[in-house]
Formats: structure tokens, sequence, C-alpha cells
């Protein structure tokens, strides 16, 4: 039985949908219990937080756990007091951690990464065993500038001329449901990223053509983008996280590609122009009112 945590989310969701695929015996586990009701398929499901995890005898029937936690300042302190549940309940289930290509450089100074870092040092010291995924960016994130390429024609970011290996959410949950349902992944660190690295200009090439428009790409400034992501709601550690892994973009750090996503899986992953076609909508319709996380 393998616990997903993080079940709603970007990666989670699709996790969810995979692991129905493969008709493999899933619990989801989510904060509200109204929200398993969108999942898909029946999964079973406890409703639970990482700081009020499930009773230890439900913890103990799971001998796998997909591990994610969006990117916030707590997200160390909250996979700890979860891990230490599971350690605290005498069990000692095979943890697939869903961290970020750059977490295993130790000089990385990128806050999400050091978060991912400080997790993996107490899963290390509690001896338990555990493959890490290490996803270069979500292609998903790129739905939060639909806004700007529908009303101006543009892709802004403070990325400069730096490349990224563009990866779509549902490759990542694809290589997770893999290492969940088969042996043979402990001890791993699986870098995931696209086909290609890509720098902006492609990007908006790549919108060009799927939406035959024209759109260019804006080289932010980076105080601007963060001010931009303060005024626009976001919690002032993440925005400065979004800057520090924008000048990591910059300096060249995210232009990683690897082959894993089709060793683990035997797919290719999704080049960018099929995603893009996938999020259609997203690109056409109207303007989201919920601004979209950007890591
Ligand atoms: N964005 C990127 O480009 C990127 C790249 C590489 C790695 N990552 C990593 O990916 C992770 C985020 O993945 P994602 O985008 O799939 O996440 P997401 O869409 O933001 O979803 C977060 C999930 O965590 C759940 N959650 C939030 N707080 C919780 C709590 N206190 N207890 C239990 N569950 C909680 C949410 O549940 P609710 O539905 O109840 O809110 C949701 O299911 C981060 O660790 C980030 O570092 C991101």
């Amino acid at each position: 039985m393998i616990l997903v945590t993080g079940a709603t989310g970007r990666v989670g969701h699709r996790l969810m949908e995979a692991l129905a695929d493969a008709h493999a015996e899933a619990t989801a586990m989510v904060r509200v219990e109204a929200r398993a009701a969108d999942l898909p398929g029946t999964p079973r499901y406890t409703v639970a937080t990482f700081d009020d995890p499930p009773p230890a005898q439900t913890l103990r029937e799971f001998d796998r756990v997909f591990l994610l936690s969006p990117a916030q300042e707590e997200q160390a302190e909250l996979e700890t007091v979860f891990i230490d549940a599971i350690a605290a309940a005498g069990h000692r289930p095979h943890i697939v951690k869903l961290a970020a290509d750059g977490f295993q450089d130790p000089d990385n100074e990128v806050r999400f990464m050091r978060s991912h870092r400080q997790v993996a040092a107490h899963l290390d010291a509690l001896d338990l065993p555990v493959t890490y995924l290490a996803p270069s960016l979500y292609m998903e994130n790129l739905l939060a500038a639909t806004d700007t390429i529908r009303k101006e024609g543009v892709v802004r970011a403070p990325a400069g001329r730096g490349r990224v290996g563009f990866v779509a959410a549902r490759d990542v949950a694809a290589v997770a449901a893999r290492v969940l349902t088969s042996p043979g992944h402990d001890g791993e660190i699986y870098v995931l990223t696209g086909p290609e690295a890509l720098r902006y200009t492609d990007v908006a090439h790549r919108v060009s053509a799927v939406f035959a428009r024209e759109v260019g790409y804006e080289n932010q400034p980076p105080k601007r983008a963060r001010d931009l992501l303060v005024a626009a709601g976001m919690a002032h550690w993440e925005a400065d996280g979004y800057a520090e892994l924008f000048e990591w973009v910059r300096a060249g750090g995210a232009a990683t590609v690897t082959q894993t996503v089709r060793e683990v899986t035997g797919q290719d992953p999704q080049p960018i122009e099929d995603w893009l076609g996938d999020a259609r909508a997203s690109f056409t319709g109207p303007p989201p009112d919920q601004p979209t996380p950007v890591f």
C-alpha cells in the first residue's frame, strides 16, 4: 500500500492518475475530506496534514510513501515532523521524496534547494530507505505567463539567456508512479528534465508557433520581478526564493538535460510543443484570477 502526500497538487494529482492506471493500491493524504472526491479513480484517503499526521496504526499500513510538500518557509519543518511520526510509529517504509534539481549540490544556496537538503539530511540520519526525484522547473510554471501572453504577447521572466530543462508535471508523476510500484530504486537521485534545455526566448518562439501569434520574451530586472510577486500576494520568503532561483537559472544552473524519464518509465518526456497544445485553454481562455505558484 502506497501513501501519497500532496495528492491534490500539480504532481500529486497526476500521480494518483498514474497509480490508478497501474491498478496500484494507493491512499491519498488530504487536508480537506471534500478534496478526495476530485481525485482520479476512487482511491482510499486519509484526512491529515504534515503537522497533524495520521495515527501510528495508519502509518504502519504503508510500505511506500510519496513525500511532497509545497515550497514554503515551513517546508523542511513540516516534512521533518511527518518523517518523525513515521519513525516514531516504529516503521521503515520506502520514502520517495520529491525534491528539486540542484538540491543535491551542497553549494547550491537557492533556499528551495536548501530546504530539500535539510529534509534529506534528516532522512539520512534516520537511515530510512529513500529515492529522490529532483525535477527541473515544471512546464506548468509557464501558466504564470498566460495573462501577459494573451494581453501583451510577451513572456516576462528574470531568466536572462539561461537555459532550463523544463519538465512536464505529468512526466514527474510518471516517474514517481514507476518508482513507487517497482523494485530497485533505493538510494537513487533521479534528476528529471524534459527533452531539451530552452532559453525563455525559445519558449516565446514555441508559444508563437503553437498558438500562431507573435509572442516575445522580455528579460525582467530581477528586483522588479520579485517586487511584482510580492505585490501579487506572494510571501516575501517565497519571492526571495524565486529571485535566488532565477539567479541560478541566469548562471546556467538549470540547463541540465537527462534521459532519466525515459530510462525509468520507458517513455520519452513530453516536448514543450505538446505540453502547450494540452494547455491550450489556459493560454487562450480568460485570464486567471489567482496567481499561479512559480515553484
Ligand atoms: N514548480 C517547479 O518548477 C518545481 C520544480 C522542481 C521541484 N519543485 C518542488 O515541487 C514541490 C511542489 O509540487 P507541486 O507543484 O506539485 O505542489 P502543489 O501543486 O503546490 O501542491 C501542494 C500539495 O501539498 C498539499 N499541502 C500543502 N500544505 C500541506 C500540509 N501542511 N499538510 C499536508 N499537505 C499539504 C496541498 O494540499 P491542498 O490541496 O490541501 O492545498 C497540495 O496537495 C515543492 O517541493 C517544490 O520544491 C517544484
